[in-house]
């Protein structure tokens, strides 16, 4: 039996631009409990929120200073278990995000950290003498971080961190880190979530001579967790990993039959894809692609598609070429910031429905649980001249939603009626997946079977942007 999330269409809510119910400036629970009806009306299986946690915002709420803790300006700890009541009432599945390679800076744990060395938090963080450990790591936020490490005068040490630097790395080496994870997630089931999207996962663990990423310390730290909540919830809650790693590393989060890992990665690699494909006209990459990623996953391990999120839509897997290439078709005059650039899905793409159309079409079809980034299914504006990721961070225009609505030719109109086709083609949601060949090289085409012998066939031209699925 296929578990709940292995084809579900998530919408990733950003909760602070969704809807504002008090009028205060600041996206609220209150306000996506008012539209609820409208995700499920959309096709939403499931919807993921990323932190609404006690937080400075240096880093949109990926600086947690308390994971027990609702902020204010989102509503009450009542409010949230209120949209998570109604949203599975709807038949809606819950995600949050899971932010564990680092806290905020302000924080209570960092805070006891650099008071004191011997302190039971005095090990909580990563903390050496000098900054010249790990060098062959890279800076993700390289725009702002000149290094990942950072002195602290209070404690008189250096305390790394991959991310910005009010974002201390904790310390997986310490066994009360790893149950301070455990405890969080629990305390997170019971108020009623269905699974974690895993932030940042690569980083965990810290060892001197490689690059401090994907380290097998850090999938053991993993098949711990899962098997921590499949003993504990019976294999329902599910874990999704933010990976952005090549494609061979990127598997590797599914874990083994044996050690199972994350239920759900995030197909980085076919994202990028996605985007080449109707600029080079050529399938070739999307076919290697997906021939590599959707062969032999292990039993109730898929794939989490998706054009675009709340980070920028990132370049890091790219050899130089092909990012230059990116960059000469997509970037917005402000050009590339920390590996990527602050479009979405809409203006990246011109508004072209045309290829817009055919590439979600694409998107629904592949097998996995495809992700839709909130405000794309009007396809939303964006504003890259606003710092970091604000760009692709704006408030859902309502009143815009309405007009698609109500227009039968939308694109939001379109999209309900493709989730539609898919939630009722079985074929779409549970086949399996064989790449047909010999096709034109700018044809992409591939059948879905069941079991049972229905099959559908997906066919797409990068040439023309024509498709189709026929049986
Ligand atoms: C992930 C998040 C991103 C955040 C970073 C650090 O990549 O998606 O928004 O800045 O982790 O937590």
């Amino acid at each position: 039996m296929a578990k709940w999330y292995e084809s579900a269409v998530f919408y990733e809510l950003y909760t602070r631009m969704f809807r504002d119910a008090n009028g205060d400036g600041f996206g609220d629970f209150d306000g996506v409990y008012e539209k609820l009806d409208y995700l499920k009306n959309l096709g939403v299986d499931a919807i993921w929120f990323p932190p609404f946690y006690a937080s400075p915002l240096r880093d949109g709420g990926y600086d947690i200073a308390n994971y027990r803790l609702v902020d204010p300006r989102y509503g009450t700890m009542e409010d949230v278990e209120r949209v998570f009541a109604r949203a599975h009432a709807l038949g809606m599945h819950v995600m949050i995000d899971l932010v564990i390679n680092h806290t905020s800076d302000k924080h209570v744990w960092f805070d006891a950290s650099r008071r004191s060395k011997d302190g039971p938090y005095g090990d909580y963080y990563v903390w050496a003498d000098d900054d010249k450990g790990y060098a062959g790591t890279r800076v993700i936020f390289g725009a702002t971080e000149p290094s990942n490490w950072t002195y602290d005068p209070v404690r008189g040490q250096y305390y790394w961190h991959r991310f910005y630097k009010e974002q201390p790395d904790l310390n997986f080496d310490n066994p009360k880190v790893q149950q301070e994870v455990f405890d969080i997630a629990d305390f997170w089931v019971a108020k009623g979530v269905d699974g974690f999207r895993l932030d940042a996962i690569p980083f965990l663990f810290e060892r001197e001579g490689t690059n401090n990423e994907s380290l097998p310390e850090t999938h053991a730290f993993l098949a711990k967790l899962r098997s921590h909540l499949d003993e504990t919830y019976g294999g329902e809650v599910c874990l999704l990993a933010e990976a952005c790693v090549p494609a061979d590393e990127n598997l590797r989060y599914f874990g083994t039959e044996a050690a199972p890992e994350c239920n759900l990665c995030f197909n980085f690699p076919l994202m990028t894809d996605l985007f080449r494909a109707p600029k080079t006209k050529d399938a070739a990459e999307i076919r290697q692609t997906c021939r590599r990623l959707f062969s032999d996953l292990p039993a109730g391990a898929a794939w989490s598609n998706f054009f675009r999120n709340h980070d920028f839509l990132t370049l890091e897997l790219l050899p130089e070429l092909k990012v230059r290439q990116m960059l000469e078709w997509y970037a917005p005059p402000q050009g590339m910031l920390n590996g990527g650039i602050a479009r979405r899905l809409g203006p990246v793409l011109d508004y072209e429905e045309k290829v817009i159309r055919a590439l979600t079409a694409l998107l629904v079809s592949l097998p996995g649980a495809p992700c839709w980034y909130y405000g794309d299914e009007i396809l939303m504006g964006d504003d890259p001249s606003l710092p970091d990721r604000d760009s692709v961070r704006l408030p859902v225009p309502w009143d815009e939603v309405e007009r698609a609505e109500a227009d039968p030719n939308s694109f939001l109109n379109w999209l309900k009626k493709l989730l539609r086709i898919r939630r009722t083609t079985p074929p779409l949601l549970e086949g399996d997946f064989r790449v047909v060949e010999g096709e034109p090289p700018s044809v992409f085409a591939f059948r879905r079977s069941l079991p049972n012998g229905q099959s559908v066939k997906f066919s797409i031209d990068f040439a023309t942007m024509e498709y189709s699925w026929e049986a």
